[in-house]
């Protein structure tokens, strides 16, 4: 696949997974915990193959060596991290977790998420595109 394609597949899955996070949070402060699920069940659908052309794109570029250490660090932090608002979600949903207790996880998920947004594009802003490989002499 060319690169410029890559890219741009890459774009759009992460601009759909930060739509579907937006409109999941906008139902659940408008109090409709359907749409909210929904919303989530979507942004993991659209996280997931997004995770993987983010992996393709990392394998054709070079990166600064620390805007790659702190966004892959944050990166792990945050996929890690998404477990405690789903948990807590899920509790919250059978009664057993307060709503601002499940707010306020949430809302370190989401200063996560951010940092990993802005840390990745900073790291993208460092790119070096790799040679193809096999094309040069011996
Ligand atoms: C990444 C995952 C999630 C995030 C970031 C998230 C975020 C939030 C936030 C910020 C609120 C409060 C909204 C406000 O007061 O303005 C909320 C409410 C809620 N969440 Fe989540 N949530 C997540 C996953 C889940 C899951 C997996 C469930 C259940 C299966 C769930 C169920 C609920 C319910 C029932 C409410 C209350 C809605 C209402 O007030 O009617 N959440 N969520």
């Amino acid at each position: 696949m060319a690169t410029s394609t890559l890219l741009a597949l890459f774009a759009a899955g992460l601009a759909l997974t930060v739509v579907a996070l937006v409109v999941a949070l906008v139902l659940a402060h408008k109090h409709r915990p359907r749409g909210h699920i929904a919303g989530i069940v979507a942004f993991i659908a659209a996280l997931l193959p997004t995770l993987v052309a983010a992996e393709l794109v990392g394998a054709r570029f070079d990166f600064a060596p620390e805007a790659r250490r702190i966004h892959l660090a944050l990166a792990w932090a945050t996929a890690a991290f998404l477990l405690a608002p789903m948990a807590s979600g899920v509790q919250h949903w059978r009664g057993r977790v307060s709503r601002g207790a499940h707010k306020r996880i949430s809302q370190v998920f989401l200063v996560l998420v951010a940092l990993t947004v802005g840390t990745g594009v900073w790291m993208l802003s460092t790119r070096i595109e790799r040679p193809a490989a096999g094309g040069g002499p011996g």
